[in-house]
């Protein structure tokens, strides 16, 4: 089954959306694998937007991603990189329709709350950059099969 990563930035932590974040994700029907509250430091977060290092954008992003802490989730289902990646809305939250993560929640494209795996691969990456093995758990949950089978 594939897992993704998802990021609560800074603004959405520091802005009391945790609660409303994680609660869209498990009324939607996706499975919580593994969940933390993390400091990033700067390695880390340059290492988890090593592809944007020749970007304009990229000293701003890896100042703000550690400038307080995140929380970090996986969430496990089918198709669930490209699921959550719709629920959060394109990145630039000007653009971003209400009912999405972004469109309810962000105005500014630096401060846009979340942020997910673009790919499968990416993700696999990416969980591996936030969590161990021991971090992720596996466990069964009453009613999956009434979500999916
Ligand atoms: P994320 O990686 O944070 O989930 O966002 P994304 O896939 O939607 O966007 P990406 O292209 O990966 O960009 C990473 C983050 O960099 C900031 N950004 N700023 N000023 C700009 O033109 C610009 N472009 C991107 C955004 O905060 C974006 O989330
Ligand atoms: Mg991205």
């Amino acid at each position: 089954m594939e897992r993704t990563l998802v990021l609560i930035k800074p603004d959405g932590v520091q802005r009391g959306l945790v609660g409303e974040i994680l609660g869209r994700f498990e009324r939607r029907g996706l499975h919580l694998v593994g969940l933390k509250l993390l400091a990033v430091d700067r390695a880390r977060a340059e290492r988890h937007y090593a592809e944007h290092r020749e970007r304009p954008f990229f000293e701003a992003v890896i100042e703000f991603i550690s400038s307080s802490p995140v929380v970090a989730m996986v969430w496990e289902g089918p198709s669930v990189t490209a699921l959550v990646r719709s629920m959060m809305g394109p990145t630039n939250p000007a653009g971003a329709a209400p009912g999405t993560i972004r469109g309810d929640f962000g105005v500014d494209i630096g401060q846009n709350v979340i942020h997910g795996s673009d790919s499968p691969g990416r993700a696999e990456e990416e969980i591996g950059l936030f969590f161990s093995s021991e971090e992720l758990v596996s466990w069964e949950r009453a009613g999956t099969s009434w979500i999916y089978p």
